[in-house]
Parts: structure tokens; sequence; C-alpha cells
């Protein structure tokens, strides 16, 4: 088998929830604050899931729009990856839910399982099968349900995480050079119970005992996963950036994953970097794990922020402890974000045959729902191509998208 030219990342796209879940929400939950959140996470909302939403329905939204930007019909792509921790079942794999969705009829597909780095973990994989020649486009998308899996009276995780899905297609190229130039991915099992979901899994399976202990929600050691990711991150950065041959210096833009603002704040100050090359948008979805840089990726593209010849460096750690980081030098029009536009943001999964399931959402968030209505954010503020909102920098808004 032949390998391509080069291997390039030639499409993005994202997709995130409506209803916004917002610190005052919190508030109303559990012992917390608007301050306390803002000031030791940076975090100002997250999002949250409706109850026909589910990993599968976000991640095929989000990776038709990516297919769209690529320019691809569905049908060209060959491998679908979804990582994610919060599948829509211990089976089938949600890439295969995710398949149909988008209205694919050949590729193969499974899901990839690296907690917050999974998005890295699955673009290395998709690299190395279009390295390989075995394939030619793969689709990778990070989507994660989290607001299901979250004890909604524990303060200490539940004003962390979000939902939403991110998605890249990676292609083989028969041009020389451009994207990904250099990876790194490590796992630590020392912190394998830092960040974890007790029961579910074959060491405890689900039962009223395990579910009256409350161990189906994620549990997490913060401090000690706090000290671990602003190591690691560092380093895996660096790594990536040097098998590319590159200085960190020389990197146009970072996109770490988006756990906590200080973590970004540690890892830019160890790296010797102005916060203006860390891209940060924690503060609107919290940390949306696996989904996280495949959203801040699309972002980052569709806000101007990335221009064809950039090196961008995506970083991420995660429960595992997982880490991993991959450089890439841009080689795609960011104009072309605006393909996404014509991508409606629904998405149509198979449901099961004879088998209703219960109400999906936690009855803490049920109750704040029925309680308050809440802030409505409009869908078209988190689509990739309207027009920039507020402070936006859509430089090029105006130029013509190549069909
Ligand atoms: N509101 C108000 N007070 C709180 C809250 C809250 N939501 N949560 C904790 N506190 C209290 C604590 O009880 C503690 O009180 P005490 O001093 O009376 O004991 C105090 O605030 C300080 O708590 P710390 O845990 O020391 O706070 P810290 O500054 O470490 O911040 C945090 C906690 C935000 C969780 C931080 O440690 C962190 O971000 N860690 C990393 C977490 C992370 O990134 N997880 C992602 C894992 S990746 C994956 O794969 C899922």
């Amino acid at each position: 088998m032949i390998g391509p030219r080069s291997v390039r990342l030639t499409g993005w796209g994202m997709y995130a929830p409506e209803r916004v879940l917002s610190n005052a929400d919190l508030e109303k939950l559990v012992d917390t604050s608007d301050e306390w959140i803002r000031s030791r996470t940076g975090i100002r909302e997250r999002r949250m899931a409706a109850p026909h939403e589910t990993t599968a329905t976000m991640a095929a939204v989000a990776g038709k729009r990516a297919v769209a930007v690529a320019g691809l019909q569905p049908d060209d792509i060959d491998l679908i990856l979804v990582a994610t921790l919060t599948p829509d079942y211990w089976m089938p794999a949600t890439a295969a839910l995710v398949k149909e969705a988008i209205g694919n009829s050949r590729a193969a597909a499974f899901d990839v399982m690296a907690a917050c780095s999974g998005f890295v973990y699955a673009y290395a994989t998709a690299d190395a099968y279009v390295r390989s020649g075995m394939y030619r486009h793969v689709l990778v998308a990070g989507s994660e349900l989290l607001t299901r899996f979250l004890d909604f009276s524990d303060r200490n995780t539940c004003i962390l995480f979000g939902d939403g899905a991110g998605a890249v297609v990676v292609s083989a190229s028969d041009q020389e050079g451009g994207g990904a130039a250099g990876f790194e991915l490590t796992t630590d099992p020392d912190g394998a119970y830092m960040v974890w979901l007790p029961s579910g899994g074959s060491r405890s399976p689900p039962s009223a005992e395990t579910i009256s202990r409350g161990e189906h929600y994620v549990r997490m050691e913060g401090k000690e996963t706090y000290r671990y990711a602003t190591k690691t991150l560092a380093t895996s950065a660096l790594t990536a950036i040097k098998r590319a041959g590159w200085d960190p210096d020389e990197v146009d833009l970072y996109i770490p994953h988006q756990a906590n603002m200080r973590i970004i704040e540690a890892v830019a100050k160890g790296l010797n970097l102005p916060m203006d090359k860390m891209f940060v948008n924690l503060d609107r979805y919290g940390n949306t794990s696996a989904a996280s840089v495949g959203i801040a990726l699309a972002e980052a593209v569709d806000g101007g922020r990335v221009q064809v010849g950039d090196k961008v460096v995506l970083v991420a750690f995660g429960a595992g402890f997982t880490s991993g980081a991959v450089a890439i030098e841009w080689t795609a029009d960011p104009i072309l974000g605006r393909r996404a536009d014509s991508v409606e943001p629904v998405a149509s999964v198979r449901a099961p045959v004879n088998w209703d399931s219960v109400d999906p959402i936690p009855p803490r968030l049920r109750e704040l729902l029925e309680a308050d209505a809440g802030p409505h954010v409009p869908l078209e503020d988190v689509v990739p191509g309207e027009p920039p909102q507020g402070d936006g920098h859509r430089a090029d808004a105006k130029r013509e998208v190549p069909a």
C-alpha cells in the first residue's frame, strides 16, 4: 500500500446545544457562587443537551459540518472515529450510529476512549490510517453529554462540565507538506482513579446498590488532576513541537483542552508564552471533555485566529491519566468554514425498536428546568460561519465561499 504525499486537516465543525446552564443556575442546586466558579475555573456557563439529544446526534451535526467544510459527500468518508466517554450505549459504538446519521453507507466506524484526550488520540489514529494508505478520508468527532453523568449535588464536579461536539476531517493529499508534523501521546495509570466513574463496567456492574451509592457519577480528585494537567500539557506540547522541528515561540496558536483557565495560564507561563497564543473558550462551554479541543479548533478557525501556513498545536489531558498533543501546519482556507452554514443543526439517529428509555435528564436538572426556563441563547450564536457576535473577528466574512 502506498501512502499519500501528505495528510491534512481538510474540514472542521462543531455543535453546542442551545440550552445554557449558567453559574447562577448552579447556585440554585449546590452551595456555590458565580464568583467562586469564575475565579477558580474561568467558567461562566456551559451547555446542556435537550432530552432528545444524545452524544451521537451532537457528533453527527458537528461531523456533517466538517464533511461539508472539507467539500466532501458523506460517502467519501472511509472511517468514522468518535472520541467520547459518554457514549449513547455501551454497545453499539456511538460511531456506528453517527455513520447512519450523517448519511454514510460505506465507512468503518468505532469509538476511541481516552477521556478528555480522546480528540487528540482519535486525530492521531486518523492520521496513521491515512498515512498508511489504508484510507483517504477519516471523520474524527469528539462528542460528550456529560450533564447526564454528573452528580448535581456535588459542587466539586457539577460546575465544571458541559455538553457539545467538535469534528474534523483528516484527508490524504497529493500535495507535499502541511498537516500534522509531530505527535505525542502518553498514558500514566498512576492517575487511574483521579477522575473516574466507578460503576457500570465489569468491575462493578450497575445495580440498585451502585446507584444508591451514586457510583454512576463522575468522581474527581481536583487538586491532583490540576497538578498533573499543568505539567503534562506543557510537556506533551513541547514533545510534539520538538518532533515537528519547531520552537515553542514559533507556534502561532495553542488550542489546549478547556478545563480550567488557571491551568491554561500556568501552561502559558511554564512555556514562557503570552496568553494571546492560547485559545480560550471555556468561559462559554466549560469542560466538554473529548469535545473540547474540537469545539475550540472550529471556533478558532471560524473566528479568524488561524490562517494558512500557521503552526497550531492541539493539546489535551484527561482521565487515565492520558495526555496528547499534535503540532499541525495549517493548510485549509479558513473561509471554507462558511460551507458549514448550509448544515442544519439536526441529526436523526436510529432509535431502538420496542424500547423506551426513561427520562434522560438527571432529576435535579429536571427540577431546575421546570422551575426556570433559564437564559436562552439562539443557536445561531454558536454556529460556525454566522456573522460575528459582539467583539467577534471574522475578518473575511464577506469573501465568496467555494462550493
Ligand atoms: N463552590 C464553592 N466552593 C467550592 C466549590 C464550589 N463549586 N468546590 C469546592 N469548593 C470549596 C472546597 O470545598 C474548599 O473548601 P475548604 O477550603 O473549606 O475545604 C475550597 O473551595 C477550595 O477547594 P479546592 O478543591 O482547593 O479548590 P481548587 O482551587 O483546587 O479548585 C478545581 C478546584 C476547580 C476542581 C481545580 O482543582 C481543578 O480545576 N482541577 C482540575 C480538574 C479538571 O481539570 N478535571 C478534568 C478532568 S479531565 C477528564 O478526563 C474528565
